[in-house]
């Protein structure tokens, strides 16, 4: 199979899986009970902390572990309940449908519109509503067309207007280098299973001047922030993935690049076929297209049966043949977003796969 949709996830690094196995069995202590054995648990997520801290150059104890992204999306939009909250109309679901769900508990709900390139425009954020303490959301990086935003400006931006920032990182996290301390964001969202990491373990990173609203109540783990008893394993496997991401980055990120400039030189040469957000700062391994005339549900299938496994990018018109919100709030055609298909490639694609796929591609669309 060629797999090409690493941004739905990744297959987990046998080294993260070598450093995981322990902790399911002979070191399968509770984190939070005091003899060796439980030591030896805390030890390994303190361990992880700091690994994932030194990648994005955050304060260790501001690492909260969550189930993925989807909860640290979760904790950080309830974070604004009394207050105001704003988000990009290109959020992931567990940013909006969160948002909607608990609308009653916000002082206002308001939305960032981006502009045909999908970054929200600066100027769109000066606004007479803003109240000291609000909090925004606007992600580092787009799951579907990997447009990256300018958050350190942003962040500013909202900061001399009282307004905390919050921001998902799940995509950019091991694509691209940033500092969360730079940045200057208050909260940001961190998967594990998007860094080759294992699934159902994330994070919440909360900078040192913010006080975060408990999430799940009935424990103290997580300094009290998110009570239950630690995915130690998981966390352990995160903790790792982060830690090959430090060394690994810059040639992953060159290399997924050198392929990515390939496969959409190939691309351009289809008739009908445009790049969404071509001209726009994306992720290395990210190119989401739409090929006029198509449909992209039917052409995806086709692919899969030529074993290719790609995505829409959008989890809505994957299931159900909606267009993507993404692609509308770009203000694409909705035939044109119809037909989107998203290539998100991974640390070990190589060009001969990149080939394959143009091959395939183009001889499905003939048919
Ligand atoms: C931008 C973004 N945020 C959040 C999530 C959710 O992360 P998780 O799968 O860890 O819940 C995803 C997953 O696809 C994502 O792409």
């Amino acid at each position: 199979m060629i797999y090409l949709d690493h941004n739905a996830t990744t297959c987990s690094d046998e080294r993260v899986v070598e450093a995981m196995l322990p902790y399911l069995q002979g070191m399968y202590g509770n984190p939070s009970s005091l003899y060796k054995l439980g030591r030896i648990a805390r030890s390994a997520i303190d361990t992880a902390r700091e690994q994932i801290s030194a990648l994005i150059d955050a304060p260790a104890a501001g690492i909260v572990f969550t189930s993925g992204g989807t909860e640290a999306n979760a904790q950080a939009v309830a974070n604004a309940r009394g207050v105001g909250l704003a988000i990009s109309t290109i959020e992931h679901p567990s940013i909006f449908e969160n948002a909607e769900y608990h609308q009653q508990c916000f002082r206002q709900l308001q939305t960032l519109s981006v502009d045909v390139t999908g970054s929200v425009p600066l100027a769109s954020l000066h606004r007479a509503n803003w109240h000291a303490g609000d909090l925004a959301s606007v992600m580092l990086a787009n799951n579907e067309t990997g447009v990256i935003q300018d958050v350190a400006v942003i962040a500013e931006r909202l900061a001399e207007q009282g307004v905390n920032l919050h921001t998902d990182a799940v995509q950019a996290l091991g694509k691209i280098p940033f500092s969360f301390r730079k940045l200057g964001v208050k909260l940001m969202s961190l998967s594990s299973h998007k860094i080759y990491g294992p699934k159902g373990c994330g994070a919440l990173v909360v900078a040192e001047d913010f006080v975060l609203k408990p999430w799940l109540r009935g424990g103290d783990q997580e300094h009290g922030s998110r009570a239950g008893t630690e995915n130690v394993a998981a966390i352990v496997g995160f903790g790792k993935a982060a830690e090959l991401v430090m060394t690994e980055m810059g040639l992953r990120e060159q290399r997924m690049l050198a392929l990515r400039t390939r496969l959409e030189r190939a691309l351009r040469t289809i008739p009908g076929l445009v790049i969404f957000a071509e001209h726009a700062k994306r992720l290395p391994n990210t190119v989401q297209f739409g090929i006029n005339g198509i449909n992209g549900e039917m052409l995806l299938m086709q692919l899969d049966q030529r074993n290719i496994a790609v995505s829409s990018g959008s989890a809505c018109s994957a299931s159900s043949g909606e267009i993507s919100p993404v692609l509308t709030a770009m203000g694409v055609e909705a035939s044109l977003a119809r037909s989107a298909i998203r290539v998100s490639l991974g640390k070990d694609n190589n060009e001969t796969e990149v080939d394959q796929f143009v091959d395939i591609l183009k001889a499905s669309i003939a048919n």
